[in-house]
């Protein structure tokens, strides 16, 4: 299988320190990535860097075996993907108007917004608050408007870093259970990151373990998490006292 987006030889480096080292990495369609670590691992500037929103320091980043120039990714390249943070970062104005930003800046007509608009409120549970200001939704609803606005635009990879991490557990639970059955019956390639196994024991199908900048782990999450190799099973080992393994 030819990979969607393939890293050779990456590195990013800030004030002197190498912050991440990646030798390859690939992403492949229809998968729901993982990516998993400690704190201050390199998980946002990798993510950051597959989504075009920051420039390596050396190395290539292909996409579908295209070398994107460094810096330089165009935009229908870019438009090909979303991004959802943990802050959802929404604007002043309507949930309506959130949802419908992606494809108001693609000048899609009005009737076809109204329409995709009301479908997504609807996948995501938020249809009642569609007249609602966005900046006044709880900490969940507001997610649910972030995924719902990355989403509307059908990206084919969607780009997510710690999306659940603010949320109280019963929150999180709810919108991650209804996340899941969206984006499969999507089908939409995801790369996750996130540094919470159970999250990621949830979501994902492959992960990749970083530790201190470098891709230490990869393969089936499930295998992953039963069998950490040596310069991973630190950090599981720790989840793995608090968290059963159980899907
Ligand atoms: N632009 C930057 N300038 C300086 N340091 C950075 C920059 N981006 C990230 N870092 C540092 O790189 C390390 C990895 O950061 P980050 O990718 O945010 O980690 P994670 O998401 O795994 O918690 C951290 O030590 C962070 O402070
Ligand atoms: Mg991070």
């Amino acid at each position: 299988m030819n990979p969607l987006i393939e890293l050779k030889n990456i590195t990013f480096t800030a004030h002197k320190k190498t912050i991440l080292d990646i030798q390859e990495f690939q992403i492949y369609d229809g998968e729901f990535l993982g990516i998993m670590g400690p704190n201050g691992a390199g998980k946002s500037t990798l993510l950051k860097l597959l989504a075009f929103l920051d420039q390596q320091t050396s190395g290539d980043i292909l996409f579908r075996g295209q070398n994107i120039p460094k810096g330089n990714a165009p935009l229908d390249l870019r438009r090909k993907f979303s991004i959802a943070l943990q802050q959802s970062l929404l604007l002043d104005g309507t949930v309506f108007h959130n949802i419908a930003i992606g494809l108001t800046l693609r000048k899609i007509p009005k009737s076809v917004i109204k329409e995709k608009v009301a479908h997504w409120m609807e996948l995501f549970g938020i249809s009642h608050l569609a007249k609602k200001n966005a900046l006044y939704l709880s900490g969940g609803e507001a997610q649910r408007v972030n995924l719902a606005r990355a989403m509307i635009v059908e990206p084919e990879i969607l780009f997510l870093d710690e999306p659940f991490s603010a949320l109280d557990f019963p929150t999180k639970i709810k919108l991650m259970e209804d996340f899941k059955g969206i984006i499969e019956k999507a089908q939409t390639t995801a790369v996750f990151v996130s540094h919470d196994l159970m999250e990621i024991n949830y979501l994902t199908n492959r992960l990749a373990i970083i530790v201190n900048g470098e891709v230490k782990q990869s393969g089936s999450t499930p295998r992953i998490l039963e069998h950490p190799n040596s310069s991973t099973q630190s950090f599981l080992n720790e989840w793995k006292k608090f968290y059963p393994l159980a899907r």
